[in-house]
């Protein structure tokens, strides 16, 4: 959306992208592409969610997903209003999270793709056998959740799935996670580098050092 000028019907603030990029104007808006550069920088991992039963199997990719709480166990997952995956959900009231391991870039391809099949294709592709909602589970992936539909929150172009989590499924725990980052699926490298060369670990103001949990400096007398 283009902003309007200052003054305009939704407020938008005029003024330079520098000075936006500065938080000079809080009042300003951002748009979505502004949020979208950003945000391709930060490391996701990335999931195919899924829905039941198999005969009507869909899955789609998605990363904008995690765990709210524990007590109870909950979901949330983000899914465009017009994916076919999001009138699937709400209809049959189930979904299932199934969290890919390095080695499955192609599953993460396909099921971002418009051109993927639904039905039992896409539950035979996913390899895993229906789940106790019926939603398909992934084989050789690092485990899936399954979730019971609790709430539909509105997020824009997107909707936010609260699910109940009603079986947890461990999966290949010696795989690492696959990783979507700038366009692309990196490896994650294990570096064992010594604690020292890892940044910042005192607090500059109270010198407390996460290390050794003990402060580096006498504590200022009150
Ligand atoms: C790594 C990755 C993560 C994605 N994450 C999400 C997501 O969290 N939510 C979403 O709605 N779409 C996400 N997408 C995009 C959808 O997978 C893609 O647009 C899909 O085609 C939408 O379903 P549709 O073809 O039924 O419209 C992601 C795509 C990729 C490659």
């Amino acid at each position: 959306m283009k902003p309007s000028p200052a003054g305009g019907p939704r407020g938008f603030a005029a003024g330079a992208p520098s000075e936006r990029r500065a938080g000079r104007e809080a009042s300003s808006l951002a748009t979505g592409e502004e949020l979208r550069s950003l945000m391709r920088h930060f490391p996701s991992g990335v999931t195919v969610v899924t829905c039941g039963p198999p005969q009507e199997a869909e899955g789609m990719t998605a990363s904008a997903v995690f765990s709210v709480s524990l007590d109870p166990p909950l979901m949330l997952v983000s899914v465009q209003r017009e994916a076919r995956l999001n009138a699937k959900v709400r209809a049959q009231g189930h979904y299932a999270v199934n969290f890919l391991a390095e080695d499955q870039e192609g599953l993460s391809r396909l099921f971002s793709s418009p051109e993927r099949s639904s039905g039992p294709e896409a539950a035979h592709t996913l390899g895993g056998g229906p789940g106790e909602t019926g939603a398909p589970l992934a084989s050789g992936g690092l485990g899936s959740v399954e979730c019971t539909l609790e709430a539909v929150y509105p997020g824009g172009d997107h909707d936010l799935f609260l699910g109940r989590v009603v079986a947890v499924h461990p999966g290949d725990e010696r795989k690492s996670p696959l990783v979507y980052h700038e366009g692309t699926y990196p490896r994650l490298v294990h570096d064992p580098r010594p604690a020292e060369s890892a940044g910042a670990f005192v607090d500059s103001a109270r010198g407390f050092d996460v290390r050794t949990r003990d402060f580096t400096r006498r504590r200022r007398k009150r």
